[in-house]
């Protein structure tokens, strides 16, 4: 009777996860190196692929982009896939269950829908979105919630960053060329995230990782903003989810869902041409990719796993992010929206480098309040890590983790960088302070994420109250 009641309850408990839905308090971590990869997170596996890591990393192989142009596109097909199936795996998602874990942020590239890729000029592996397919798969069915990351952006959205797919300094995101693929992309997403069962537990779309910090240089940042939510909402519209305060402006009269959003391209009052041909476009990508990926529901929706009918947060990173008068987000929501913001303090620009300076900083952050005072929250904390600028002690570390957990579940909580980094000779110490798996092997990180050693850690050094 006893056992029965248990099993009553894990099943209940199961069933309330089928949807994915934003937890009360995040404790994440992000599947980064997986399908963007960078080097610097494998080094001993990217130099077997034939990559190399160099100080100015646009003058060598250190980007999926180089490797690519370099090798060809069968090799980069062939050694990418092998890196996607021994990356993360179903031990790491046992693992991260273990040590409760209930947030994933996989950060991906537009190239992963291939059509968007002009490979007369585009150099980018093929083959992924099969292996996010069987990934989303993984996390769905160990309960654990995913937010789908648009990391690495058409045209490229940062300088000299391997995280963008290509180390550059020619940054073209900020174009209506590029702006108009990642609507697509976001399309696409949108109508996976709902029509493929697979899916079920994405509850956030990313619009855009880290963007340039100078919003002088980023013409229409704010514009992309708004069409981005009405790609999201449009396409959820298609499929009957209801948004408060927005109809859809046109009449469907199908339940194929791919001929439906050439309905609404076509028929729409209310969106503007920019949505309509994201949403035209995506379309025939999607009618490959219900052959490609099995998902019958994208041309009936009466098929498969039906209809997910919850709708996603869309995501971005925060206001503070950019500064020199850059867009609010908040001002492009419609429907449940959340807000990332990220803190590395390795890079220095953030506290003295010493371990008094760094917990004076973190125990007195103040970047969740500063936020919602803009609107934008509920926010959380896409990237952290532990890595400092100076040799850090166990016993430092053991107080560094403790004070950032504290710091950033004062939000809606964190999402460590990263789940795990390579663990060989040419990586040394690298897992120490990047490895959520390995802080929690070394103590440093609680078993339990929402433990810490010492509570108290932040008392001595608290400014005010
Ligand atoms: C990618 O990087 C190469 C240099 O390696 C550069 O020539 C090219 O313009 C870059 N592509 C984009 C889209 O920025
Ligand atoms: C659904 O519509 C698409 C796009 O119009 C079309 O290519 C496809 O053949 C249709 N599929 C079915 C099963 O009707
Ligand atoms: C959209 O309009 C074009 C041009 O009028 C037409 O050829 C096409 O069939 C329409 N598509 C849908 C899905 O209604
Ligand atoms: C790794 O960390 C240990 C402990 O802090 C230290 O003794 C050792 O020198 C480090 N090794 C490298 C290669 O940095
Ligand atoms: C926890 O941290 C506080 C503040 O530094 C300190 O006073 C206290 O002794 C610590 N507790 C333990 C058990 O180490």
């Amino acid at each position: 009777m006893r056992s029965l009641l248990g099993l009553a309850a894990l099943l209940a408990s199961a069933r309330a996860v089928v949807a994915g839905s934003l937890p009360d308090k995040i404790y994440g971590v992000n599947v980064g190196g997986w399908l963007v990869l960078e080097p610097w997170m494998l080094p001993g596996e990217w130099a077997s692929m034939g990559g190399s890591i160099c100080d100015d990393c646009s003058t060598c192989i250190q980007s999926e982009w180089a490797y690519t142009k370099a090798y060809g596109q069968d090799t980069a097909n062939r050694e990418f896939a092998q890196h996607w199936t021994t990356w993360f795996t179903q031990d790491d998602v046992n693992t991260l269950v273990a040590d409760g874990i209930n947030t994933v942020r996989i950060p991906l590239g537009y190239w992963i829908v291939e059509p968007l890729v002009d490979r007369t000029t585009e150099f980018y592996p093929e083959g992924g979105i099969v292996y996010l397919q069987k990934g989303v798969q993984m996390l769905a069915n160990a309960g654990i919630q995913v937010i789908l990351d648009h990391h690495a952006l058409p045209g490229v959205q940062t300088a000299e960053q391997s995280f963008t797919g290509n180390c550059t300094d020619n940054v073209q995101f900020y174009t209506e060329y590029n702006y108009q693929r990642a609507l697509v992309w976001t399309a696409v997403m949108t109508s996976l995230v709902h029509l493929d069962p697979a899916f079920n537990s994405v509850f956030a779309i990313e619009a855009v990782n880290e963007p340039t910090t100078d919003a002088a240089q980023t013409p229409n940042y704010g514009t992309f903003q708004k069409n981005f939510v009405d790609v999201v909402r449009a396409v959820e519209l298609t499929l009957g989810i209801p948004v408060a305060g927005l109809s859809l402006g046109a009449e469907i009269t199908t339940s194929n869902f791919t001929a439906a959003l050439g309905q609404v391209a076509n028929a729409s009052t209310v969106f503007n041409p920019d949505v309509r041909a994201a949403l035209a476009a995506a379309a025939p990508i999607l009618v490959d990719l219900a052959v490609q990926l099995a998902v019958p529901a994208l041309l009936d929706t009466g098929l498969g796993g039906g209809v997910d009918r919850t709708s996603l947060l869309t995501t971005f990173m925060d206001v503070n992010w950019q500064y020199d008068d850059p867009p609010n987000p908040a001002d492009a929501a419609i429907g449940p929206q959340g807000y990332d913001n990220h803190l590395y303090y390795s890079y220095g620009g953030v506290a003295a480098a010493n371990p008094t300076a760094y917990l004076e900083s973190i125990c007195n952050l103040n970047r969740v309040q500063t936020d919602a005072g803009l609107g934008d929250t509920p926010l959380w904390f896409g990237e952290w890590g532990l890595p400092t600028q100076f040799d850090a002690t166990d016993e430092f570390l053991y107080m560094w983790a403790d004070a950032q957990k504290r710091a950033y579940s004062q939000g809606q909580g964190w999402i460590f960088w990263n789940f795990k980094v390579e663990q060989s000779e040419a990586a040394g110490n690298l897992s120490r302070q990047w490895s959520y798996i390995e802080g929690v092997n070394l103590g440093y990180l609680t078993k339990d994420p929402a433990d810490y050693n010492n509570a108290s850690v932040c008392a001595p050094y608290l400014t005010s109250s």
